[in-house]
């Protein structure tokens, strides 16, 4: 290799572009890889000298932990071999100044020239990534989703409810197609014990926020159906007297409020229940008080037949992104697969399950700041972070292509 021979990262995808390309800088700029002369991008102009120079660095300062060859197999301990240049250089400046606490890694970093950090990230860059971390992954249970986490919780509700929240027990009320925010408030009005039912309270005052909310999202994306049990009265007499319901229950039971239930195929014998209930007083809601109490038990029978009757419709509740969904996001800044092909973009691929899950929880918590992984990883829940992390770790990893040019012309 010629002593001052330039070693310039290249996406892969724009190989193409080199035909038509002479200099160094024009590459650069075709790439749109940033500034030759910034401090933050001469790491991806860096020389075969100053690889060799930043290997020397890693043996004295970095090696202990992170391994010669950057795959260090410590636990906590990232892997940086082939991770992108100007992020490894960009992360080190960020260690040196202190912001990510005074850890054994800042002190590493503490003394280290610029020059010295450059070229080191120019020789970790360089190396072979790590091996997927499959059997490590494989070891540990997948965490369910939250719908898979809500149906195996559910399987105790079933027996009244019915299978997926659809009643077969006359005065058992269906669950199905329930709106999520009308659900969790049932809940925890049962919970309080402002809604008084003593076999209900008991059931579910075990219940941890995190389970009734998947609960509820698996009984809001069943398919819809009606109660499985006879009509305690008329449908037809029932339609008529429903005119005074439809403002707030909705056109055909859907309700559009998801405070407010939907009554379309709710069970017949507990509709009449909830009725009397809401008119002698045990049931306290304001609302509810009024057209209840002005209703005479036959009537309602034939309220509950006609609403039994109608067809229930799918809660408006967005069924949550899966692992791979997700993923598909984040590749748009990490890259396919988490090969990143930006050098300030840091690669994920085969990167330690540890680690990655470690960190996704301090954006989480604003304890890593990051505007960008702040707002991606405020929606994650805790199977969500396992599950990427366990994507990732899992990944075959790609190093960043090089490509041996000329020194740029003298000016
Ligand atoms: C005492 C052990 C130790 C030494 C020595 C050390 N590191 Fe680290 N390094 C760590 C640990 C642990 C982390 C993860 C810390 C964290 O989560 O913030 C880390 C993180 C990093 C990161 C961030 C990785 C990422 O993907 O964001 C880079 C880059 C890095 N080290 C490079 C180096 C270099 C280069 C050297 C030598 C100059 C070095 N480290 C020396 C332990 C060490
Ligand atoms: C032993 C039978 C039984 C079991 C088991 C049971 N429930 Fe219930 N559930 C009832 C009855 C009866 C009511 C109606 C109580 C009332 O009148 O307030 C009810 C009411 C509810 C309601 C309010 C429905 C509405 O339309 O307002 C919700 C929500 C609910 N149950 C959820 C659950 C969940 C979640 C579980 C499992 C953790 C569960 N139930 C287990 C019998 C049961
Ligand atoms: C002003 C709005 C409003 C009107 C009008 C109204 N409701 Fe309601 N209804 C509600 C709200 C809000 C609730 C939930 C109250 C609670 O949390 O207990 C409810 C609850 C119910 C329930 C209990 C459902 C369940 O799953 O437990 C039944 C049954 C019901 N209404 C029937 C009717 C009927 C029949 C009429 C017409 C005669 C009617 N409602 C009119 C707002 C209304
Ligand atoms: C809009 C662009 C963008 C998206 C989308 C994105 N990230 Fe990031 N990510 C970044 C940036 C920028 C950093 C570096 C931040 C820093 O310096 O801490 C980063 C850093 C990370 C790191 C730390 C890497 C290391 O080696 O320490 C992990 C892990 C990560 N992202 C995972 C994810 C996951 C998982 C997703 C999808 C849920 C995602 N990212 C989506 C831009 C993005």
């Amino acid at each position: 290799m010629k002593q001052n021979a330039r070693i310039v990262f290249l996406k892969g995808l724009m190989a193409g572009l080199l035909g038509t390309l002479a200099t160094t800088a024009a590459l650069a700029q075709a790439l749109n890889l940033g500034n030759a002369n910034s401090a933050d991008f001469k790491v991806v102009y860096a020389t075969a000298q100053d690889v060799a120079e930043g290997k020397r660095v890693a043996q004295t300062a970095c090696a202990s932990c992170h391994g010669i060859n950057g795959v260090g197999g410590q636990k906590g301990v990232p892997n940086i071999a082939g991770q992108r240049p100007v992020y490894l250089h960009l992360e080190m400046k960020v260690y040196q100044a202190g912001g990510r606490g005074a850890t054994g890694m800042a002190n590493a970093v503490k003394y280290l020239s610029d020059d010295a950090i450059m070229k080191v990230a120019a020789y970790y860059s360089s190396r072979e990534p790590a091996e997927p971390s499959g059997t490590a992954v494989k070891a540990g249970p997948a965490k369910p989703d939250a719908v898979a986490a809500g149906k195996a919780t559910a399987a105790a509700c079933g027996g009244c409810h019915g299978e997926a929240g659809v009643s077969k027990l006359a005065g058992m009320p269906s669950l199905i197609s329930m709106d999520t925010k009308y659900f969790t408030a049932a809940i925890n009005a049962y919970k309080t014990g402002q809604r008084k039912n003593d076999m209900m309270k008991a059931l579910v005052s075990e219940l941890t926020e995190v389970e009734i909310s998947n609960i509820a999202l698996y009984y809001a994306l069943q398919k819809p159906d009606k109660a499985q049990t006879p009509p305690a009265g008329n449908a037809a007499a029932g339609k008529t007297a429903a005119a005074g319901c439809v403002g707030c229950h909705g056109e055909n039971g859907v309700s559009g409020n998801p405070t407010t239930p939907s009554l379309a195929g709710q069970e017949s014998q507990y509709f009449v229940a909830a009725m009397r209930a809401y008119k002698d007083g045990s049931r306290s809601d304001a609302t509810m008080k009024g057209p209840a109490g002005s209703l005479d038990e036959a009537t309602v029978k034939n309220l509950s037949a006609y609403y039994a009757s109608l067809a229930p419709q799918a809660a408006k509740v967005a069924k949550p992104m899966t692992v791979a969904e997700w993923a598909e996001r984040c590749d748009r800044c990490h890259g396919v697969n988490g090969n990143s092909a930006d050098p300030r973009s840091p690669a994920l691929a085969a990167q330690r399950v540890d680690y990655l899950e470690r960190v996704l929880a301090a954006y989480k918590k604003g304890e890593r700041k990051s505007k960008e992984m702040a707002v991606m990883t405020e929606a994650l829940d805790d199977a969500l972070v396992d599950g990427l992390a366990a994507h990732y770790a899992r990944q075959k990893a790609r190093g960043m292509t090089y490509l041996i040019l000329p020194p740029p012309p003298a000016k």
